[in-house]
């Protein structure tokens, strides 16, 4: 029988495609037999790939498959699956019980009241003023829950109108990270707390110093109502902002005043500001050329510098301190960030937030300078400790970056990454519409400061910032919880 020519020419294809195969595999066996560089390679070589290809598959499935509600890190998926329900204004109750292990050792518990509060008796937050009494124009808000420094260059622009929006729409401010201020930060309407590093990126003249001009410029923006001085961030203490070169576009690099398509490192301090008279000098000249609240942001390190800080704002008056502190946790977020310093260097939130707090009530400094905390308080219990331990406002990255639709994917740094979120590829923005992630992000806010009341109400206050370190418990090594006014008494 005649074979048909159809037959006849997809085998001539699948020999040529078999022998190609047998080509390629030939090829990166002699490749990987004659390098000297890699071991597995040469030893074993062709199947030697499936190690590379397995374990950088591993770490997407993982996640999917493998690690527990409450094993990953930095966010495990019950965190994580809590700020997806919050931010889609879907139910966050759940059934049957808790899935938390509430031996381990840290785990939150806050006392309830006998007597709970009945609805009648709830109240809104407490409004605060920032700077009221030393500047023209003081802030007055009573957000409790804000977004924290992103920089226009470290997440997209639709990003930054999404969160711009949302945060119109649920009262919280925006706080520009120390790219500049973006016309996608303004226009959404929101508050915005315009923040500048150690580059001054935004607020720069030709030699890098600052330009009282521009800072007059932007801070007379309306929505402008305060603004930061970052002294350092928890991810990376000691060293300045990192954009990679990939990620300077045109219009970012003419935001910051730098080149185009070259990597934007800051300095690691402010050149001008390498003791407390000059810091203290920085921040009042930042609030008479702006008229508005002028604060610090730092991870603490430890105890002794806060200390002198506040000893020598004392000595000088209340004119020379900060309108408000903002204390990064040692294990923030970040764009960018040499993994030893974010490991090993600066204290976690949990010791700082007490420390500094403690700190200004013996200086009699508690009633002047507000403080605002971030470090992975993205959940209700979270907030709610830090409003306990004496926090005036939280503020979160991360947890806007999930409601975003963030999924962990760790590639913030490569302008890879998968939601549009921090990446400048236009294909992958496509995925991140800035109108429906505005709702999501406004969501988020609203369930995060309602379940923070929940925790208020239970507690026997009628609203979350008068929650006290009388409040939270925290489980000890022996299993036992301990209050945190036992814990850090406050001086
Ligand atoms: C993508 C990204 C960019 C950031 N950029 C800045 C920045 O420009 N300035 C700054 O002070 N902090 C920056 N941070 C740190 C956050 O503002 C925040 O302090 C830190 O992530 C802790 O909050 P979180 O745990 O809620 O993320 C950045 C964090 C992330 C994740």
């Amino acid at each position: 029988m005649e074979m048909s020519p159809w037959i006849s020419t997809l085998s001539d294809l699948f020999l040529l495609a078999v022998g190609l195969v047998v080509l390629l595999i030939g090829v990166v066996f002699v490749r990987d037999i004659t390098q000297t560089k890699d071991a597995v390679l040469r030893n074993y070589p062709v199947i030697g790939h499936f190690r590379y290809i397995l374990s950088t598959l591993g770490e997407f499935f993982r996640q999917y498959f493998f690690a527990m509600d409450r094993e990953e890190m930095p966010f495990n998926r019950a965190e994580r699956q809590w700020i997806e329900r919050a931010s889609k204004d879907k139910s966050t109750t759940i059934a049957f019980g808790s899935t938390r292990n509430l031996d381990v050792v840290g785990t939150l518990i806050f006392e309830n009241a006998a007597f709970p509060l009945l609805e009648e008796e709830h109240q809104k937050p407490a409004t605060l003023i920032y700077g009221e009494g030393y500047c023209s124009t003081p802030y007055s808000t009573n957000s409790i829950i804000n977004i924290s420094a992103m920089s226009y260059g470290a997440i997209s622009r639709p990003a930054i109108r999404a969160l711009s929006k949302g945060a119109k729409e649920a009262g919280s401010w925006i706080n520009t990270g120390e790219g500049g201020l973006s016309p996608y930060h303004l226009e959404g309407g929101a508050d915005v707390v315009f923040q500048f590093g150690t580059a001054k990126y935004g607020v720069r003249n030709a030699n890098g110093e600052l330009d009282d001009e521009k800072l007059k410029e932007i801070s007379s923006h309306p929505q402008v109502k305060m603004t930061e001085i970052k002294l350092s961030q928890g991810a990376k203490p000691g060293k300045g902002g990192i954009l990679p070169a990939t990620k300077v576009t045109a219009e970012i690099a003419e935001i910051r005043g730098i080149p185009e398509g070259k990597a934007s490192i800051s300095p690691n301090r402010h050149l001008d500001v390498g003791n407390i008279d000059e810091l203290l000098r920085l921040i009042r000249r930042v609030r008479d050329v702006s008229g508005k609240p002028a604060g610090i942001k730092l991870v603490v390190g430890g105890p002794d510098w806060i200390d002198e800080l506040f000893k020598e704002i004392k000595n000088r008056g209340l004119d020379w301190a900060p309108d408000f502190i903002t204390i990064d946790s040692g294990d923030g977020g970040t764009g960018a960030a040499p993994m030893t310093l974010m490991d090993h260097v600066g204290l976690p939130i949990k010791e700082s937030l007490p420390l500094v707090v403690n700190s200004l009530i013996h200086h009699g400094l508690r009633d002047r300078i507000k403080v605002v905390t971030s470090g992975k308080l993205v959940n209700p219990a979270g907030v709610a400790w830090a409003l306990c331990t004496g926090a005036d406002s939280v503020q979160s990255a991360r947890g806007f970056m999930f409601a975003l639709g963030c999924i962990q994917s760790l590639r913030c740094d490569k302008n890879t990454c998968p939601t549009g979120i921090t990446t400048h590829d236009k294909r992958l923005q496509r995925g991140l519409n800035p109108e429906d992630k505005a709702v999501k992000v406004e969501n988020y806010i609203h369930q995060l400061t309602h379940a923070v009341e929940i925790i208020s109400h239970s507690c026997g206050v009628p609203e979350p910032r008068a929650l006290k370190r009388k409040h939270v418990r925290l489980v000890q090594n022996n299993g036992r919880s301990v209050r945190l006014n036992i814990l850090h008494p406050e001086t």
